[in-house]
């Protein structure tokens, strides 16, 4: 089965976020199902630095205002993975981020760099590559949106397209004016095509035009089509739950696997879990907090924004230092934010540490040494962390939303007797609800036995991608039967 991926970051080239876990995983896990994956990417000076061995495979053609652009074909020995890289400078090589520039303002062409991404596909799809065409293609996040449009549109419409929503909060929305330049047939910009509340949407355009759809957890793919989570597409949603599917993310543990973490101080595994107090001990002293291995460690890895609920852990860090725990954060966002986490740390010396910034070393030696990792997100498609704090007998303390509701159980009386316990779960977005697990948190720290038992069970959690690979494949299946 030829699958083209189509998506804007990989780890570890280019990572904002868990879109480039995922896409980074997904190769080799496809591989080993059976599948035959290729990934498509723009051309980003860390992906064309990371491309090894590169040929020029086809000239792409200009659609509308999209410029025609070098298409090249090459291994990602990072990534593990084969891939087509649209090399375009113009579009793709600039100072700043991959999507909005050093001020954090979105590139005023974002249309154009991403419809040249969906063309890509497409052509891909229509046979630009002699040696190598995909039965099917398999789209991620609004930058890939319009992949299924363009592909309805071509000459490739006969191949189907999965799309799949990392996260409906970010969509692509662009003024309709800039509708002629993507070089799509009129009828496209609809009610029925990619025309949202009367602008472009390019996550409404793989909504729409795609044969199946998926997101990240089955409990996401609920939400979303409800207008409280559904970020104005829920109506869409709801039309198209047939063909919408939730398979959740895995952990890959060739990154993320305490036992062979070159990252962190000592390894360990729940058999060996001696090698964890190292870790906090390690931890404790790169952050400059107390030495001391009884005081409970909380930490948060995220990005800083509305979605994470960050706001719910400033209220509640004083109560944590009060009980005598420590807090750690690492983070990068929201300016607000990042203000009130850094004054925190100063009211709280040794009890509390702040990293603002993105380190990606630091981020597992958080998770290895830490005894809490928070995750309170207002909404969460599906959530890395928490799962990789399950794999490092760090207990996720979670809401009970999305992908967090589906990866966590609670220690709750009943779980703790009955063992399937794996960390605490608090139902409603507010203070109350936060602290409440908190609370439960240092209880069940208080009976040290159980600790380690709920502990070794969330250790023995596999999300490993071999069963969301063998689950898209079964949808690549189906979509090119049902064709
Ligand atoms: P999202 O994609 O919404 O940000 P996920 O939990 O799916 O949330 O993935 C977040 C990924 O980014 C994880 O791999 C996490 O470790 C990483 N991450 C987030 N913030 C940072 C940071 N400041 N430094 C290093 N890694 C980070
Ligand atoms: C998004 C979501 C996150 C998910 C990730 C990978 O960024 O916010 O919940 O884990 O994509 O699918």
């Amino acid at each position: 089965m030829k699958v083209l991926q189509v998506c804007a970051e990989i780890f570890p080239l280019l990572k904002t976020g868990g879109l480039a876990d995922v896409a980074g995983a997904l190769p080799a896990a496809l591989t080993a199902a059976g599948a035959e994956p290729r990934v498509l990417l723009p051309g980003f000076a860390p992906i064309l630095d990371g491309l090894k061995n590169a040929d020029h495979v086809a000239d792409l053609a200009p659609h509308g205002a999209v410029p025609g652009a070098r298409l090249l074909y090459g291994e990602l020995p990072a990534a593990q993975a084969w891939a087509y890289v649209i090399d375009a400078p113009a579009l793709y090589l600039r100072d700043g981020g991959p999507y909005a520039d050093a001020h954090q303002q979105p590139y005023a062409d974002n249309h154009l760099r991403f419809a040249r991404l969906g063309w890509a596909a497409a052509e891909l799809a229509a046979g630009a590559d002699a040696y190598w065409r995909p039965a099917v293609v398999h789209a991620h996040d609004w930058h890939a949106g319009l992949a299924p449009a363009c592909l309805r549109a071509g000459p490739a419409a006969a191949v189907p397209s999965l799309y799949t929503v990392h996260n409906l909060a970010y969509q692509g929305q662009f003024d309709a004016r800039h509708f002629a330049e993507l070089g799509l047939p009129p009828g496209f910009f609809n009610v029925h095509g990619l025309e949202a509340y009367g602008q472009l949407n390019f996550m409404k355009a793989g909504l729409y035009f795609a044969d199946r759809l998926s997101t990240v957890s089955p409990s996401y793919a609920h939400e979303i089509q409800q207008p409280e989570q559904g970020m104005g597409l829920d109506g869409l949603l709801a039309a198209r739950a047939g063909v919408l599917h939730g398979i959740l993310n895995g952990v890959d543990d060739t990154v993320w696997n305490p036992a062979t973490d070159a990252h962190i101080a000592a390894p360990f595994s729940a058999d060996k879990p001696a090698g964890k107090a190292r870790c906090k001990a390690d931890l404790q002293a790169r952050l400059g907090l107390a030495a001391d291995a009884r005081a409970l460690l909380f930490i948060v890895v995220s990005r800083l924004t509305e979605q994470k609920g960050l706001p719910l852990v400033l209220g509640v860090v004083d109560e944590i230092v009060a009980r005598g725990g420590q807090f750690a954060l690492l983070g990068e966002g929201d300016a607000v934010l990042q203000a009130a986490f850094t004054a925190l740390a100063a009211r709280h010396p040794g009890r509390v540490a702040v990293q603002l910034g993105y380190d990606e070393a630091q981020a597992h030696r958080l998770i290895a040494g830490a005894d809490v990792i928070m995750v309170p997100s207002r909404f969460e498609p599906c959530g890395l962390t928490q799962l990789y704090g399950l794999a490092y007998g760090t207990l996720p303390l979670v809401r009970r939303v999305g992908g967090l509701a589906d990866t966590v159980t609670d220690a709750a009386l009943e779980n703790l007797a009955d063992g399937s316990a794996t960390g605490f779960v608090f139902e409603t977005f507010d203070t109350a609800g936060l602290r409440a697990g908190i609370r439960r948190a240092f209880a069940l720290a208080d009976m040290r036995g159980q600790w380690r038992r709920v502990q070794r069970q969330a250790m023995r959690q596999h999300h490993d991608w071999a069963q969301a690979a063998h689950a898209y494949l079964d949808l690549y299946r189906l979509m090119t039967h049902e064709r």
